[in-house]
């Protein structure tokens, strides 16, 4: 049996899975465990379920000498640096699979307000400019056969074309290897090079893992690639995404919108983003489902379980 460390108050049977070991989470009151005792509990502790907020690196495992298994609450583990994980032999293991359809939903919900400006119609009404109907007020986005463009055809991304059929959208795809024919030949999916998805597509949607590869794959000439009244739509990771062109970008007019839920340099979000009335920003909502949060919490305590116990987990990412 062993000691755990959970960085925040999640959701979900953990204390049951974890039973028999002995289990240091916030305080009450507190939704997040302090940096401060997070890694003075490290010093001693055999597992880490950690938020992708929390880096883990060389200096932090420094001080957790005892630790075997950080379970990343999250799909994405860029946070994690897996060179620094597997010199030390710590397992690392994220929850795939449990989030696929709330993220795939907000997607959908950042696409469709960004194209049927939502926030502009919405200030309208608020800000007291709405006179009435009008013909030519705020016009928007024909869906129905408008060319989507994915980037990552994972889960995530599949579960977006799926939805996204039913709107009428064609649907391509940009990757670096191409998607199991059965599946793109399912989701009616075309694959074509990056460069060819961002100049020919009305929505472009960001699917893709954070990587040195990826790092501001939407930089400034891509986004001058997009059509002028495109959308880009970004629940994967901020730095994707080079948000001060993007800001650029839309000063310039050019853009129909942006949906956004994630961000560079998170919490902070660009004042020229929040300024921007084209923009539907979201605070990291991705997986925020009730269903979500607590499947990802069972899965990554089930993950420290089985390490602890000496079993495989389910989900171990960089082995
Ligand atoms: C993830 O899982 O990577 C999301 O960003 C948070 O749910």
């Amino acid at each position: 049996m062993g000691k755990v460390v959970v960085a925040a108050r999640l959701p979900g049977r953990i204390g049951e899975i974890l039973a028999g070991h002995t289990v240091v989470g916030p305080p009450d009151g507190a939704a997040e465990l302090p940096r401060a005792r997070l890694v003075e509990e490290l010093r001693d502790a055999d597992g880490l379920l950690a938020l992708l907020s929390l880096r883990i690196d060389d200096a932090l495992l420094d001080g957790a000498p005892r630790l075997r298994v950080v379970a990343n609450y999250a799909v994405g583990y860029d946070n994690v640096d897996l060179a620094a994980t597997k010199r030390r032999g710590v397992v690392v293991t994220n929850t795939p699979g449990v989030l696929t359809d709330a993220t795939a939903d907000l997607t959908l919900a950042l696409m469709l307000a960004a194209a049927r400006r939502l926030p502009e119609g919405a200030a309208m009404i608020r800000d007291g400019r709405w006179h009435g109907w009008e013909p030519e007020q705020l016009p928007a986005m024909d869906l129905a056969g408008a060319q989507l463009g994915i980037v990552g055809l994972g889960r995530i991304g599949q579960a977006v074309a799926r939805r996204a059929r039913g709107f009428g959208l064609e649907i391509v795809y940009a990757q670096p290897r191409p998607a199991p024919p059965a599946v793109a030949e399912a989701l009616g999916a075309r694959q074509v090079g990056l460069d060819e998805l961002v100049a020919g597509s009305d929505i472009v949607t960001l699917h893709c893992p954070l990587s040195p590869a990826t790092r501001h794959l939407m930089n400034a000439a891509r986004l001058a690639a997009m059509k002028p009244r495109a959308v880009l739509v970004n629940t994967a990771r901020g730095p994707i995404v080079d948000e001060a062109a993007l800001v650029v970008t839309l000063e310039r007019g050019h853009l129909l919108g942006v949906g956004l839920d994630v961000f560079e340099d998170e919490p902070r979000v660009h004042p020229g983003l929040v300024a921007c009335s084209r923009a539907v920003l979201m605070p990291h909502l991705g997986s925020s489902t009730v269903g979500a949060r607590t499947a990802m919490a069972e899965t990554a305590a089930r993950s420290i379980a089985d390490v602890l116990a000496g079993r495989t987990p389910a989900h171990v990412v960089g082995a």
